[in-house]
């Protein structure tokens, strides 16, 4: 029944025209996503099962913005719109609710609200903004109150939200007015700080101290320790200070544009005001500028996020900081990550003052005699009045700080981050990013002891692009959490079994996975005295890591393959040998025994090989990857014709062999029969360019009397295409398959499916 497989017949023929026509007409394959900086080395859509997330969703419940962990870590706080929820994360998997209370704002306030033209769809709510562990009893929690924003105190019980206190406090200066609104506080010693917008506009920035014992500060409006626009991203406390990283426009350059700039300001937490001058306000503000750069590039201006990696000591923590751009170049978003050590910070907050001169509104270098205690330092007692009063025009510091550039990625804006430190295999303590950006993914970068930044993977959360609006890493559990508008997401920090073979769990450099000779398997690193196990931070290397596994024993640039899959040969078919890309830094090439494949009657195309069966054409063909500089089969197959079984290559004996099912494109005699999936469109495009390149010449030829005649036998020459030649226009013959069309019994058999499955 089935054809000879490939014979010089017309089908033959038209199936390699066909064949080299699509070849031609094939849409270049996901054109790399290029751009500067590190690619991520695995990549999961939203769904990937390799990467199983987990989501929680409240019914009623919106805008999951505020996440807090409980001491213990069992216990997810989470401020939603009008409600906070305890969410149980001790299991891995979603989150699940322990209870919530609601905490609506007041139909006053939305009434007022509403009448001052915000949206009572959207913005007269009450947003969880500021949600802190008060006490071993209490959380303490803000919101924006429908544009009023309010604070108060939630029970505590067994880690359960017992109630929400009626008293209700002022939420000025801590909790924004508009949800759109940026705002950061931290909670230290029983003292909140905080850094938001303190009006209903928006248009006036604070930074305040309120709860605890001392006095209620803020910094002073009439001074312009901040521009109107200044925008805190995040607080970091450290022993004596609290520092608050922000970015608003740049008033002591001269530049033609509104400049933003990236700042970190600090306050002292024994600050108690001044006594006569800056009364209720902050006597030791001062603010420094912070650059994040690469040389020859102008800077990442805009900082989104900041948090801080406490080190051994003080002096080794450092802050690490997310930063977008104001410019776009070509079009695109570039980001960067930078980390900054305490200590530069604290230096630049030692060092000399700016000083605006007033007359020509020019910043300059204020050269300051030695005085003690120093003006802005957190000397115990309240500060003299010649003290103040240099602090009110002396809070900008003339040093910058200046950050390293980790990580440098055009195409995606970063908005929020997660760091903690990892213990490799090699003893060594790596830094480990988890990066949100603005269209819904989670990038996991690592830094390298060279200090410069990788991308192990790469997560898709949404189906659709959004922005996650908050991280939490659950260190004990290693899980990290992303709230977004509809829920939270929980995802592993690791899912190591993604990496099969060894050699795939080297390359992955995740800190987080060694492979485990014994059981063969990628697992997940839990202490870092596993001393058999495999990993190679550094170098990437499984030549050196895997030495003992299969890989190893040949010193062959490439390694024997694990298993061999078994093709068999359909007539007129294209065989696509799939070949699944499983890391994007690899670059990848088919192979056929030892030499390359024939180029006549293969193409490769997305990464498959597509092979046109010809006489000769079985072996063993090879999808080769070749990363950091170590070569290994991804794919093996051994492409083989039922009707002359080919002799097994003795180097291959003893490999595990499967056989394998692997799509096919009918072509020829079985268009008519068997359309096929995926290239039905291409078919459709060769078919119709086919039909106008025709008529085309036949006009062109009509046109031109002297052709007349010889068109006649064009047209002729047309009219003998075989009839199945028709059928890519029409799905039909799918539906109805023709008993006379020359296929095997499985294709006619494979019916409505329309696809084209291998003669087993
Ligand atoms: C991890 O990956 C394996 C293999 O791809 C998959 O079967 C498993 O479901 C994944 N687990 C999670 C938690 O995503
Ligand atoms: C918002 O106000 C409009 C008119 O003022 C009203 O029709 C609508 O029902 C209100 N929506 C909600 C959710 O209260
Ligand atoms: C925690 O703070 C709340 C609110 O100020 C207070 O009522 C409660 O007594 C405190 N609990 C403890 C254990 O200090
Ligand atoms: C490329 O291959 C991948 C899987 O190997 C598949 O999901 C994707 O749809 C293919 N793209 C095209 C354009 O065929």
């Amino acid at each position: 029944m089935a054809l000879p497989a490939l014979g010089l017949d017309p089908w033959s023929l038209l199936g390699l025209f066909f064949f080299q026509l699509l070849l031609l007409l094939l849409p270049p394959p996901t054109a790399g996503e290029g751009g500067q900086g590190p690619m991520p080395r695995v990549r999961y859509d939203a769904g990937d099962p390799r990467r199983g997330l987990s989501l929680f969703q409240q019914k009623g419940l919106r805008d999951f913005d505020t996440l807090l962990l409980s001491g213990d870590g069992n216990t997810l706080y989470v401020g939603a719109r009008e409600a906070v929820l305890a969410l149980d994360v001790q299991h891995p998997g979603a989150p699940r609710l322990k209870n919530m209370v609601l905490w609506p704002a007041s139909e006053s306030k939305k009434r007022e609200c509403a009448l001052k033209k915000k949206s009572n769809e959207t913005e007269c709510f009450n947003f969880l903004r500021v949600l802190v562990s008060f006490n071993a009893t209490h959380l303490y929690a803000c919101g924006t109150f429908a544009f009023s924003p309010a604070c108060t105190y939630i029970g505590l019980q067994d880690s359960f939200l017992s109630s929400v206190s009626e008293k209700l406090t002022e939420g000025k200066g801590q909790s924004p007015f508009d949800p759109a609104h940026k705002h950061t506080a931290v909670l230290v010693d029983g003292m909140l700080f905080s850094g938001t917008m303190n009006n209903f506009l928006g248009s006036e920035p604070i930074l305040m101290r309120t709860l605890g014992s001392r006095p209620v500060l803020k910094t002073d409006t009439f001074l312009p320790w901040l521009q109107s626009d200044a925008s805190f991203v995040a607080a970091v406390p450290s022993a004596q200070v609290v520092y608050f990283f922000f970015e608003e426009t740049a008033s002591e350059f001269d530049f033609f544009e509104k400049l933003r700039t990236s700042r970190v300001a600090q306050v002292c937490k024994n600050d108690v005001g001044g006594d006569k001058l800056l009364q209720k306000k902050w006597t030791t503000f001062l603010k420094a500028q912070l650059l994040c750069a690469q040389p020859g590039q102008l800077p990442f201006n805009v900082i989104r996020h900041a948090v801080l990696l406490p080190g051994e000591s003080s002096s080794d923590s450092r802050v690490y900081a997310v930063f977008t751009s104001q410019w776009q170049i070509g079009g695109t978003r570039t980001s960067a990550v930078c980390t900054f050590s305490l200590s530069d910070i604290e230096r630049a907050f030692k060092g000399q003052y700016k000083e605006l001169n007033k007359e020509t509104s020019r910043w300059t270098t204020y050269v300051s005699p030695a005085t003690s205690p120093r003006p802005g330092s957190c000397a115990a007692g309240p500060a003299s009045d010649k003290a103040l009063t240099f602090m009110k025009d002396h809070f900008l510091m003339d040093e910058k700080v200046v950050g390293t550039a980790l990580l440098v990625k055009s195409g995606v804006e970063y908005t929020r981050l997660e760091v903690e430190a990892a213990r490799g295999l090699d003893g060594h303590s790596y830094v480990v990013m988890y990066l949100g950006t603005s269209t819904g993914s989670l990038h996991k970068a690592v830094v390298s002891q060279g200090g410069s930044a990788y991308l192990v993977e790469e997560v898709q959360l949404f189906p659709e692009p959004e922005p996650i609006r908050n991280l939490q890493l659950a260190p004990s559990q290693g899980t990290v959490f992303a709230g977004f508008s509809g829920g939270i997401w929980s995802l592993p920090r690791a899912n190591c079994s993604v990496y099969e073979s060894c050699v795939d769990c080297v390359l992955a450099r995740d800190p987080h996975c060694a492979w485990d000779p014994e059981l063969r398997v990628c697992s997940l690193l839990r202490t870092p005295d596993q001393i058999s196990w495999k990993q190679d931070l550094e170098r990437g290397n499984p030549e050196w890591a895997c030495a003992k596994g299969p890989v190893g024993r040949s010193r062959r640039p490439q390694s024997r393959p694990q298993i061999i899959k078994e093709v068999l040969v359909v007539p007129n078919s294209i065989l696509e040998l799939p070949c699944p890309h499983l890391s994007a830094l690899a670059s990848y090439r088919w192979s056929r025994g030892t030499g390359t494949v024939p180029e006549a009657s293969s193409a490769v195309y997305n990464g498959s090989l597509l092979l046109l069966p010809q006489d000769g054409v079985g072996g063993l063909y090879q999808c080769i990857a070749t990363e950091n500089g170590f070569s290994y089969p991804v794919v093996s197959y051994w492409v083989d014709s039922q009707d002359r079984p080919l002799a097994l290559d003795p180097e291959l004996a003893g490999i595990p062999r499967e056989r394998v099912q692997v799509p096919l494109t009918r072509v020829g005699g079985g268009a008519a029969a068997a359309a096929q999936r995926s290239y039905w469109p291409h078919f459709l495009v060769v078919t119709v360019l086919l039909a106008l390149v025709l008529s085309g010449a036949l006009i062109v030829l009509l046109a031109s009397p002297l052709g007349a005649l010889r068109a006649r036998g064009k047209v002729q020459g047309c009219g003998t295409l075989p009839p199945g030649e028709k059928a890519p226009l029409s799905r039909e013959p799918c539906l109805q398959p023709r008993k006379e069309s020359r296929t095997s019994a499985t294709d006619v058999g494979a019916g409505n499916s329309c696809v084209g499955t291998e003669v087993a």
